[in-house]
């Protein structure tokens, strides 16, 4: 099944029509709560291991996917009161393998893997949202992810094929267990009038919840513990949802990444393989779309933390053609704009491999990286190509085979003056720490014009992009290190 199938993605939706004297603009929100505005949130968490799987789930967690989703109601009794409608109970959430569901296929039953993605369905249909004249959708995904791969367990395919296990060395593991899932607690959203002192003065109450928890329950409970965390707050009918994030690593788990994603409403998201559900009921395609959002970033997470203002990930063949789950031709593409100034550039007129062949400027004239006097070197920091590509243009490097359930290709940018023509940061330290700013992103445009593989002679992939994402990946350091944002005013729309 492909996402492009899907003749709702070319409903449209939310129409927004503002008349500013005789000047006339029109904007079509691609996700379903444009802003995030909406008082009646919808928000879901899920976990990886290494690959984008489960693997093992972690004891009593149950299937690492979760929801908080609710209508606000007031009260009918004349009063000034509210109450939160909740959609998804704690059992809902704590359903794991052995425990069936509506909808839940025989062959899922036993398998974590298969079991955390149709819980995602069921999880789905709960928090759906259906309006007129527009295609359901269902929640903003919290994505968590730990960067243990034990090797010796054979557990991650390598560029989609199933591979034997091979000695450890390569990939952060401490040993048996090393890929597990998190304890993960979850504070459902509650609304009050009074506990925060961001807004004791308001006369409107407050609506607040959150997910936490640790990797970190194999220890012997010396040392630093990881930690991970997302609140979400918001005024009763003012303003965005507020979504703080916090991330830490530890000696055991040294690799994390957590991520807010605007995932597709339906297909393959970036890095599935399997059937999702999302925010993004208008599937962006390039050139035709921007993404706004607010970034605070109040703690960097150290040199190793590769923040990506904005991650954009999609899914397509070699060949152009797009992905039908098959795990041995379809490929993961991403892009990222990492905004951590610690973060050198490894493209190089000494390191071409690490550079894509060429870079197209916003007037589309293509600059080969062996044109070392006009190759804008410091916009990238790292091009990596398939794996399984069979024509690629020496020098080059291929991207890691076993992090992603099939092969990936990643372009990797950092702040340039080359990109300013996007609205993307053009300076070393743009919108890091200390600057919080509103960004308001040609994706689609700078997404035009990126190099991504293709066989040769094939018909240019449409790239449709089915992963809109902030938030950071932390690799391994040689100490622990800690990460903290908040995301507000998320919207993407198609222009
Ligand atoms: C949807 O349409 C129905 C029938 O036209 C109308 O009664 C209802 O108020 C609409 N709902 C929304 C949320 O606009
Ligand atoms: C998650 O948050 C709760 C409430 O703030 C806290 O008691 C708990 O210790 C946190 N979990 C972890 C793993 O720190
Ligand atoms: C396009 O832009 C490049 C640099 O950005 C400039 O050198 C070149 O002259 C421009 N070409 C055209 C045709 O405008
Ligand atoms: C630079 O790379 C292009 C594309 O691979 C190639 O056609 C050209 O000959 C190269 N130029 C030099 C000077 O190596
Ligand atoms: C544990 O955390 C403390 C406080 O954040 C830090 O000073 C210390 O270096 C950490 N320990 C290790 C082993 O990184």
């Amino acid at each position: 099944m492909s996402y492009l199938i899907s003749n709702c993605h070319l409903l449209v939706a939310a129409v927004s029509l503002s008349i500013l004297g005789s000047e006339a603009t029109s904007s079509t929100s691609a996700v379903g709560d444009p802003g995030m505005k909406r008082d009646g949130l919808r928000v879901a968490f899920e976990a990886w291991n290494f690959c984008n799987e489960v693997g093992t789930e972690a004891p009593s967690m149950g299937s690492p996917r979760a929801a908080d989703c609710f209508h606000l109601s007031s009260s009918e009794d004349g009063g000034y009161g509210y109450y939160l409608n909740h959609k998804v109970t704690e059992a809902d959430n704590r359903l794991g393998v052995g425990n069936s569901f509506p909808g839940l296929s025989p062959k899922a039953l036993h398998d974590p893997d298969l079991y955390a993605a149709e819980k995602e369905l069921y999880l789905g249909d709960l928090c759906q949202v259906e309006e007129n004249h527009t295609s359901p959708w269902q929640f903003w995904m919290i994505m968590l992810k730990n960067g243990n791969y034990d090797t010796t367990s054979a557990l991650c395919p390598e560029n989609g094929k199933k591979v034997p296990p091979f000695p450890p060395g390569r990939f952060p593991c401490f040993g048996d267990g090393c890929m597990n899932q998190p304890i993960l607690t979850h504070h459902p959203t509650s609304i009050s009038w009074s506990g925060s002192t961001k807004y004791a003065s308001d006369s409107v109450p407050v609506m607040r919840g959150g997910f936490n928890g640790t990797y970190d329950y194999l220890n012997s409970g010396s040392g630093n513990i990881s930690y991970f965390e997302v609140t979400w707050e918001k005024r009763v009918g003012a303003g965005s949802w507020e979504f703080k994030h916090k991330l830490r690593t530890s000696k055991s788990y040294p690799w994390l990444m957590l991520y807010l994603r605007a995932d597709a409403t339906k297909g393959f998201s970036g890095g599935y393989h399997y059937d999702t559900r999302g925010m993004l009921k208008t599937l962006p395609e390039s050139p035709n779309f921007k993404v706004k959002l607010r970034l605070d970033v109040k703690k960097g997470g150290g040199s190793k933390s590769q923040f990506y203002l904005i991650d954009m990930g999609s899914c397509w063949k070699n060949n152009g053609h797009p992905c039908d789950g098959d795990v041995l031709t379809d490929i993961t593409r991403y892009s990222e704009m990492i905004i951590n100034p610690e973060t050198p550039a490894w493209c190089a007129p000494s390191a071409l491999a690490n550079c894509p062949p060429y870079h197209i400027t916003p007037n589309n004239t293509k600059i080969y990286r062996n044109d070392t006097a006009r190759f804008p070197y410091g916009a990238y920091h790292y091009y990596c190509a398939p794996g399984n590509a069979e024509h690629l243009e020496k020098p080059y490097s291929t991207c890691d085979p076993y992090s992603n359930p099939q092969a990936q290709e990643l372009v990797q940018l950092l702040p340039h003056p080359i990109w300013a023509e996007y609205g993307y940061p053009t300076t070393q330290g743009d919108g890091w720490v200390g600057d919080a700013r509103t960004w308001d992103l040609d994706v689609g445009g700078l997404s035009s014009r990126l190099y991504f593989y293709q066989d040769p002679g094939t018909k240019p992939a449409k790239r449709i992009w089915t992963s809109l994402d902030v938030g950071t990946e932390i690799f391994v350091s040689n100490k622990d290190e800690e990460a903290e944002w908040i995301v507000t005013d998320f919207d993407v729309t198609i222009t």
